[in-house]
């Protein structure tokens, strides 16, 4: 059998390509910011970059770094509203207005006192279930909230801020599923 010469060839390069592992542009991929890669995972992309600004020239940052900063700044959140919830039952002349900030008041408490800091506290032990669990809550005590107010004449004062607490609750939720996933 006679051997063509560019058949050969060809099969030479056939075989060698397939012994060749597959490159995909990988490279870069170390390289890519961890917060751009985590932040996409979560519902609120540009809310989570903004909130993981601050900290995004730390050295040695990893997943449980961010998930942590994160909870943080909800706890904080949390605490400036239900201060400024405490302000506002002082001030207001409407009754039921001052009805549902003092329901408000009782949601965020428990929220500010045990909630954020135990799953705080649970993230840092690798208790991703139970930090879920606590985070997910405080988005709904935020809902709640919200919502004691739909019934009452004067508009809710504080719908930016609930909005805000659930918002940064969803982050915190999509990024302990980033950890859980390992
Ligand atoms: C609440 O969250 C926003 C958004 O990340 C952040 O800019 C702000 O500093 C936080 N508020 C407090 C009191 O930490
Ligand atoms: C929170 O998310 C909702 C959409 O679910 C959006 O309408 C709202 O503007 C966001 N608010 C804040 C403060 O991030």
């Amino acid at each position: 059998m006679k051997k063509n010469p560019i058949f050969l060839l060809l099969l030479q390069i056939i075989i060698l390509s397939s012994l060749i592992p597959i490159t995909k542009c990988d490279d870069n991929d170390d390289d890519e910011d961890l917060i751009t890669k985590i932040c996409k995972e979560t519902p609120f992309e540009s809310l989570c970059l903004s909130t993981l600004q601050p900290i995004s020239n730390l050295p040695n940052t990893d997943t449980k770094v961010l998930a942590n900063f994160m909870a943080t700044t909800v706890l904080k959140n949390a605490t400036d509203t239900l201060n400024y919830i405490e302000g506002l039952i002082k001030e207001t002349p409407d009754p039921q207005q001052e009805r549902a900030l003092a329901v408000c008041a009782e949601l965020y408490i428990p929220v500010v006192k045990y909630e954020l800091p135990q799953a705080i506290e649970a993230l840092s032990r690798g208790q991703f279930g139970f930090a879920k669990y606590n985070i997910a809550d405080v988005g709904k005590q935020a809902d709640t909230c919200e919502k004691g107010f739909s019934g009452s004449s004067a508009k809710s004062p504080l719908t930016d801020r609930n909005k805000l607490v659930r918002n940064l609750s969803d982050i915190v939720v999509a990024i302990i599923n980033v950890l859980a996933k390992g």
